[in-house]
Order: C-alpha cells, then sequence, then structure tokens
C-alpha cells in the first residue's frame, strides 16, 4: 500500500495533510509513504525528519500522483494534478463537492474514488475523523485573538488606581463548534459575552461556558435531525434583527459563525445594525467565504465604516497552520485506518459503513 501527499499551494493554504506523526502511523501499518520534496518546511518540518520516520521524499509530483494507492491532501487539486490519478486510485481531502461538482463528476466517470471529509456524518464513530469539528474549533478560537488584536481597548476589567478599565462586551452569533469556541475563548481572556443561535439545544450549551444566551422569543427551534440550522422564516428575521439590534448598542465586538448547510450563509446583521455599534468596535466574519454574515463583510479586507471594523478571512486557519495540520492529519489518519482492512492488508471500501458511503462522491 503507497500513500502520498503533494504540496499544496503554500499561497492559499499552509496546512499539510501528512504530518510526521502520521507518517510514523501509516509506517506503522506497512504502508510506503511518498511526499513532495520540502513537503512541510514552510512549517518547519525538514525532508530530514520524514526521512528519518522512513517517508520517502520525491521530487516529482507524477511519481507521487501516479503511483500510490491513495492520495491525502487539504483541497481538490489542479486540473493537470487530477490528469495523473487513475482507476481505482483513492483522493481523500475537503473537496468542496457542491462548487467543484462539474469537475468531480468527470472524475469520478475514471473510477477514480474520491472522498470528501466535509461529507462526514456527524455520528460519534465519526467524531475522531472530524474535520469540520476540528477546523472550526481552532477558527473560532482565531477569530477572537484577530478581532482583540483589532480592538483598541483593554479585554478585561481592570480595576486600578487611575480608575477602572470596563470589560469588552462580545456577541458571538452562531454558537456551534466554532461558537462555541469562541465564546470560551473570550471568556477566559475576561470578556462579557452573549451569543445567539436558531438551535435551541445551544442555550444550554452557550451557559455552560459561561455565556448569556439571547433568545428570540416565541421562536421555534430551526434545527433539522442532523443538528444542523433550518433556513429562518421571514417571521423569526424580524424577531432576531429586533433583539440583535438593541443588543449591538452595547457590544464591543462581534463575533459571526452562523452557517447553514449547503447555503449561503445568513445575513444576520445588516448596514443599519452595524451602524449601532460604538465606534472603535470590530466585527470578525468567519462565515465570510461563504458570503458572509453582515451586510459589509468582504473577504480578506478590513472595512471601516463609522470607526467599526468588519473583517473576514478566505482561510484563517492558515494564521495557525501548525496546530490545524496536526488536527488535520490524524483525522486523516483515522479516517484511512476506517477504510483499511487490516487483516487483508488492502483498502475495503465497504458501502454498508455509513462513513465511506456518505463521503464518498457518486
Ligand atoms: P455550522 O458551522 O453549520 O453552523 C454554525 C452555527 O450557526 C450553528 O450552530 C447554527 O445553528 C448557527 N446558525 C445558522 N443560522 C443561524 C442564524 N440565522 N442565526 C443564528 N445562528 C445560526 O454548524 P457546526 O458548528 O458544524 O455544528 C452543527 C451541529 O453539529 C451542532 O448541533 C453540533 O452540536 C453538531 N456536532 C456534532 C458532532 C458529533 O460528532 N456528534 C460533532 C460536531 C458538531
Amino acid at each position: 500500500m503507497k500513500i502520498g501527499s503533494v504540496s499544496e499551494n503554500i499561497k492559499i493554504e499552509k496546512r499539510i495533510a501528512v504530518t510526521p506523526e502520521t507518517a510514523k502511523k501509516y509506517i506503522s501499518f506497512g504502508f510506503e509513504v511518498i511526499l513532495s520534496k520540502n513537503y512541510g518546511l514552510h512549517l518547519g518540518i525538514t525532508d530530514e525528519e520524514y526521512k528519518n520516520l522512513g517517508v520517502k521524499i520525491s521530487n516529482d509530483e507524477k511519481e507521487i500522483l501516479n503511483n500510490t494507492n491513495i492520495v491525502v491532501q487539504l483541497g481538490l487539486l489542479s486540473d493537470e494534478k487530477c490528469s495523473l490519478l487513475k482507476k481505482d486510485q483513492i483522493l481523500i481531502g475537503i473537496l468542496n463537492p457542491y462548487d467543484n461538482k462539474n469537475k468531480l463528476d468527470n472524475l469520478v466517470k475514471k473510477e477514480i474514488n474520491f472522498f470528501s471529509l466535509e461529507l462526514l456524518p456527524r455520528i460519534t464513530r465519526a467524531q475522531s475523523m472530524d474535520i469540520l469539528s476540528s477546523q472550526a474549533n481552532l477558527a473560532g478560537y482565531k477569530a477572537v485573538v484577530e478581532s482583540f488584536a483589532n480592538f483598541e481597548k483593554a479585554i478585561p476589567m481592570m480595576m486600578t488606581a487611575a480608575g477602572t478599565v470596563p470589560a469588552a462586551k462580545v456577541l458571538v452569533v452562531g454558537a456551534g463548534v466554532a461558537g462555541l469556541q469562541a465564546i470560551a475563548t473570550a471568556k477566559r481572556m475576561g470578556a462579557i459575552v452573549f451569543s445567539t443561535d436558531v438551535r435551541m439545544a445551544s442555550k444550554e450549551q452557550v451557559e455552560s461556558l459561561g455565556g448569556k444566551f439571547l433568545t428570540v422569543e416565541g421562536a421555534e427551534n430551526l434545527e433539522t435531525e442532523g443538528g444542523y440550522a433550518k433556513e429562518a422564516s421571514e417571521d423569526f428575521k424580524k424577531k432576531q434583527e429586533d433583539l440583535l439590534s438593541e443588543t449591538l448598542k452595547k457590544i464591543d465586538i462581534v463575533i459571526c459563525t452562523a452557517l447553514i448547510p449547503g447555503k449561503k450563509a445568513p445575513l444576520i446583521i445588516k448596514e443599519n445594525m452595524i451602524n449601532n455599534l460604538q465606534p472603535g468596535s470590530v466585527i470578525y466574519d468567519l462565515a465570510a467565504v461563504q458570503g458572509g454574515n453582515t451586510a459589509l463583510t468582504e473577504v480578506d479586507k478590513i472595512i471601516e465604516k463609522n470607526g467599526i471594523k468588519i473583517m473576514g478571512e478566505s482561510n484563517i486557519l492558515n494564521k495557525l497552520p501548525i496546530s490545524a495540520s496536526s488536527l488535520y492529519a490524524k483525522n486523516m489518519f483515522n479516517f484511512v485506518e476506517n477504510l483499511f482492512d487490516k487483516e487483508n492488508k488492502k483498502i475495503n471500501i465497504n458501502l454498508e459503513d455509513e462513513i465511506i458511503k456518505k463521503t464518498l462522491i457518486k
């Protein structure tokens, strides 16, 4: 069994899919591991470190893409690189099947097996492979750090001889994985934290972290059976708008994380609502790439309006690629392990297994 990975375009993706820790695990399974030259160098991991573990380093991407059984990556490879893959080979990554549908449809016709990890079911057995959770958790943390770094006042309350500095007030919109980590991080740094979500189950989770949950009065619980959010009705949106418009008057920092799977991010903070914030306030919009939760969000820009900063990035995980890679590579290893039939030492694409069935692109 040969498993390989080629370097990503590090200008847009600094994370890697195979770390020294997981390379060692693959090798202990009897896999041969092949990586591109300087694969982890931008993260301080030298080729020597990989070689010492028994990894083969190759100068030739063709050798990796053409001669391995499994290729593990972050995003989908370029057309040119995909054309090197052949029948029965496996490619695993975050393949964005909604946007890449046509390209993937053509490749699937060549009988290449594509597994997209964002399609993993949210079941207990899949938790160790759950890239959505591991990456969203880090994104929630980093969004708080970035917004606090752009906020020109102190975060915790400080009582000094010269007077009292009040604690900053943070609103987290959307209390899923990223939102809950944002609440925990902001609390740890001394902020007073408020949060809201369309799923009622999140109220208890917010409160257990010391946040104050803002309930949209009279609203139905907008949760699907799978635990995700449903799109809100016009009535809900109006009530939420009234509640948040009032709340924003006392808020210093807003962290937006609201998403609806497979859809454009909901527009929650309209332009007139942004004006309710005080000058000096900061909004960090983690939903920027999916269209943004605010009316003014622009990807990879800091927009200034009446002294309020609105920011959001295409890939916040590029700001902590070492931690993000460490978790991603472990998620990936656990996924590959589930595909591997240890007794017969071969890959078994068992479509009775919900994890395999749901992630395989057909
Ligand atoms: P997500 O990234 O799709 O959405 C983020 C949050 O935004 C969600 O909490 C969602 O309810 C909220 N949201 C959507 N529209 C909104 C609106 N208009 N206003 C306010 N909030 C809005 O969701 P994420 O973080 O991936 O988690 C979704 C669910 O998956 C949660 O129930 C979580 O507990 C569950 N989960 C289960 C796991 C498992 O293995 N069992 C692992 C991870 C998450």
